[in-house]
């Protein structure tokens, strides 16, 4: 089921299959629960979906909550530096359960796992811990769970140079509607601030044939919304319009009524993807296009390799393609050396574009990325009134961009109910991203729905069936 490009990989896999068929025989009558606590972006969320997927081959299944976990797996992220204190902070937490409960097992992958001396220095601070597995060995969970259950303690992480792309790992989405498919791995980029390169290594993409067929079986399954991922999907195979291609076939697979796709890198995105966006029926009207910062001087600083005209120039030809299409951005405050001139450029911009939404961040040094290291550091304080600032003009800006949807009849994708008011609600998004509730059952779960748009709120809208 594991199946590997050449022959060596092959081979391996064979014997992950293998093991896998023992554990299950041996795992299934003790009724196994697992819990995977993910941080992060999307690529993590689906790896751990890939990894739900390889324990209930191996013959555990979900437990409802953490509590009721005999394995508790954390998928962890170091983008920011909260990120990992947090992560740190909860498994140390674990101690006194593992204490009540010495058959507890503990597991730790992810991002932050990737990082030089952080598995072991892990394993070390705390000795209750039982594994460790890294990005690119997800495939080889069933032999570290083998290992786990003799009473070893593995840590399998390898180091980014031996990054395998591994089909047919059997994921385990959620039931629904929207899937998630990687079509490539890695970032070669290199953003000054950025970790991404050196946990998750060089770019590499799917073949388009393994892409394809992925996606005509969640088709098959009932996953009518797609969404694509890469840290720069814009460089697919090299380039915007080997991608613009890629969105060209799925669009035409039979089943597929909404795609998404993220992360776009704004220097690769191509003219052909702008008209493969404003031509294809189902490619969604929502891109997320991170800017990072309005400023020339810091966008070079960044190396983010576009200009801030660029970026503006990018916004006008899409909207010329696709006029009713919603941006959404990444916007970092507090670079090295931003000063209060390069922020105002940033908020000036942001009204230029007018964006749906902002993921904004306060720039967090990361050890062994070039900006860590620049002089210019800037000081919390001024960082926090940045975000504020910023966040403020961008609540103002959603709450805009939400009063357009006002009296109009939108299609919702329905993917979750809520019970938890006197009327029950129902909620899903909108093809540009917003996410609307209304008075519904969850028996229209899954559906496309015509939707009235009543009132908008902070970050939701409010509407009523149209028919
Ligand atoms: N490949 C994607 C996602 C990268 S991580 C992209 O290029 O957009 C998601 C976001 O985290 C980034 O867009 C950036 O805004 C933010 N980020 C990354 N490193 C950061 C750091 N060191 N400090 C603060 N924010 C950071
Ligand atoms: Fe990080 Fe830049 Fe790569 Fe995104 S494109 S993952 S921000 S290095
Ligand atoms: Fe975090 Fe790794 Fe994603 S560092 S943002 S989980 S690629």
């Amino acid at each position: 089921m594991v199946k590997q490009p050449n022959l060596e990989n092959e081979t391996q896999s064979l014997e992950y299959e293998t093991v896998l068929r023992e554990l299950k025989k041996e795992l299934t009558p003790r009724g196994l629960k697992y819990h995977i606590e993910s941080y992060g972006c999307q690529m993590n969320a689906h790896d751990s979906e890939k990894i739900a997927g390889l324990l209930t081959e191996m013959g555990f299944s979900a437990a409802e909550n953490k509590e009721g976990a005999d394995l508790l797996l954390f998928n962890t992220c170091c983008v920011r530096e909260h990120a990992e204190k947090r992560v740190f902070g909860n498994i140390g937490a674990l101690k006194k359960k593992k204490e009540a409960n010495p058959g507890l097992m503990i597991g730790v992958c992810g991002c932050m796992m990737q990082q030089a001396d952080v598995a072991p220095r892990l394993m070390r601070r705390f000795p209750f811990v039982n594994f460790v597995i890294g990005t690119n060995n997800l495939h080889e969970l069933p032999l570290i769970m083998q290992r786990v259950l003799q009473g070893e303690r593995p840590v399998g992480v390898s180091a980014q140079d031996k990054a395998p792309i591994v089909e047919g790992l059997p994921a385990l989405r959620a039931p629904g509607v929207s899937a998630s498919v990687n079509i490539m791995y890695g970032c070669d980029n290199y953003c000054s601030y950025c970790i991404v390169p050196y946990v998750r290594g060089r770019e590499r993409s799917r073949e388009k044939t393994a892409i394809l067929d992925e996606v005509r079986e969640l088709a098959q399954n009932g996953y009518s919304e797609i969404t694509l991922l890469g840290q720069n999907v814009n460089s697919y195979c090299g380039g915007g319009a080997a991608f613009a291609n890629l969105l060209r076939y799925v669009n035409d697979i039979d089943g597929i009524k909404r795609i998404r796709f993220m992360t776009s890198h704004p220097k690769d995105l191509s003219d052909e993807l702008i008209e493969a966006l404003g031509e294809l029926p189902a490619v969604c009207c929502h891109l997320h296009l991170p800017v990072q910062s309005g400023s020339d001087a810091i966008l070079t600083q960044m190396n983010r390799r576009y200009t801030r005209s660029h970026y503006l120039n990018l916004v006008e030809k899409l909207r010329a393609k696709k006029p009713e299409l919603e941006l959404t951005t990444d916007i970092i405050v507090g670079f090295p050396g931003e000063t209060e001139q390069d922020f105002e450029d940033t908020l000036l911009l942001m009204k230029q574009v007018g964006f749906s939404a902002a993921f904004t961040f306060m720039y967090s040094p990361r050890t062994g990325t070039k900006a860590a290291s620049l002089p210019g550091q800037i000081d919390e304080k001024t960082k926090k009134d940045r975000l504020l600032r910023l966040n403020a003009l961008q609540e103002e800006q959603t709450r805009q961009t939400n009063q357009k949807y006002i009296g109009k009849v939108e299609e919702v994708l329905v993917e979750g109910s809520d019970n938890r008011r006197d009327t029950p609600m129902i909620y899903g998004r909108l093809s540009c991203f917003k996410m609307v509730y209304f008075p519904g059952n969850p028996d229209k779960i899954g559906q496309y729905l015509p939707v009235r748009i009543l009132e908008a709120h902070a970050n939701t809208l409010l509407g009523e069936m149209a028919t």
